[in-house]
């Protein structure tokens, strides 16, 4: 099959499922096939309707198998940006989409939808993870300053020439590209970046760690892939379950590592693991982060009542005669996951399209490139490397 046989066979996968959910007739699907026809054979592409591009941004979000959160999939809303031309058009839009998102803590599920790849132009990316986060610095002896899991992108921000204020939460600039031309970066404004203080209403010593987190997690680094077309650039955000930033941005050690630091004014005994102070500390900091979201009025939810919400979107799926697949080691929250149902049950993790996937990152810091390049010239281990013809250590047969 060639290209453009494999985008028809796509296409018609999806609008007929597509408009099957939209209660649209067989003849109104298979109208709309004949026209896509036409417009691939004349252009080598073709383009979605608003309606079939905001259904499909739905269903993507419904087939996402590593979310918790899918219950409100039908009312994503869908801004369709496909004709922002310019890295300031879209840099506007992606500000506006915060805005709209965050709505003052109520907050709303969205997509922006950018320019899709055509032929060889592959469209629009953002290079951001999200369109939100903080910058990570590393210090020469080796310590850390905010967000470890930024350290890559940040040096790339800074080659282009931006410039944090190095605290532990610099909001990173958006950096765009648009058909594989040079990318441009763009401040956010703080009016567009609403932001929570996480304190503890008992722990003595908590508020003074000066710890925040952002509302709206905007995911900016994966495609969109709806009926053979690529849509690189489709930021998306729902609101947070607790545990993502409780269990993970400010617990993980290679992140800001702050269990240690929170049960040490809960005054807990570190000198064993057996006092559980990580288990302990964790619980505190998430209360900390659920009750701060809550008295800030930005909507969050625990993964308890995230689970509870999963297992109706289970039961309208199985209504509505389709299957849900998921990833069992993504659904389950990082804390007392078995208290939750997701944990009993098995899930099915067929990749269903429409999805969002992850490609290659846009960027490659010189660090890491550097360290691929040492990688690739390092010994290989024997057991692994299979690229050389090889003798088995141990048989001294050839493998
Ligand atoms: N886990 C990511 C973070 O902590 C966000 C991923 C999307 N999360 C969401 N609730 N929609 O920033």
């Amino acid at each position: 099959m060639n290209e453009r046989s494999t985008l028809f066979a796509e296409a018609e996968f999806f609008i007929k499922q597509c408009y099957a959910e939209l209660n649209l007739t067989e003849e109104a699907a298979e109208l709309r096939l004949k026209e896509i026809a036409d417009e691939i054979e004349q252009s080598g592409t073709y383009s979605h309707t608003y309606e079939e591009l905001r259904h499909g941004a739905r269903m993507a979000w419904r087939n996402s198998n590593r979310c918790i959160g899918r219950l409100p999939w039908d009312s994503l809303h869908v801004v369709d940006k496909r004709n922002a031309s310019s890295e300031e058009e879209i840099a506007a839009a992606l500000l506006e989409h915060l805005d709209y998102a965050a709505n003052r803590g109520r907050i709303r599920p969205t997509i922006t939808i950018l320019r899709p790849e055509q032929g060889e132009l592959p469209g629009a990316r953002v290079w951001n993870e999200q369109l939100i986060r903080y910058a990570g610095y590393a210090r020469k002896d080796g310590s850390r300053i905010g967000d470890p899991a930024s350290l890559e992108f940040t040096v790339i921000c800074e080659q282009l020439g931006w410039q944090g204020d190095g605290t532990d939460f610099d909001v990173l600039p958006l950096v765009i590209q648009l058909d594989g031309r040079a990318p441009k970066w763009f401040e956010v404004p703080r009016e567009h970046v609403l932001e929570v203080d996480i304190r503890h209403s008992e722990l003595a010593g908590f508020n003074e760690l000066g710890l925040k987190w952002y509302a709206v997690p905007a995911v900016s680094n994966m495609r969109l892939e709806i009926g053979g077309i690529r849509y690189s650039g489709a930021p998306f955000n729902g609101w947070y379950m607790g545990t993502e930033i409780g269990a993970r941005n400010l617990a993980d050690e290679g992140r800001y590592n702050l269990l240690p630091v929170v049960a040490d004014l809960m005054g807990i005994d570190r000198s064993r693991r057996s006092t559980l102070w990580q288990d302990r500390a964790l619980v505190e900091l998430n209360v900390a982060v659920l009750e701060s979201y809550r008295a800030a009025g930005v909507s969050m939810v625990d993964h308890h009542t995230a689970a509870a919400q999963f297992e109706s979107f289970e039961k309208r799926e199985r209504e509505a005669g389709r299957e849900v697949t998921g990833n069992w080691a993504w659904l389950i929250p990082p804390m007392a996951p078995a208290t939750t149902h997701v944990f009993h049950k098995r899930y099915d993790n067929t990749i269903v399209k429409p999805n969002f996937f992850y490609g290659k990152k846009p960027y490659a810091s010189k660090e890491t490139a550097d360290s691929k390049d040492a990688a690739q010239n390092a010994p290989a281990c024997p057991m692994h490397a299979a690229s050389k013809p090889m003798v088995c250590p141990v048989t001294g047969a050839g493998l």
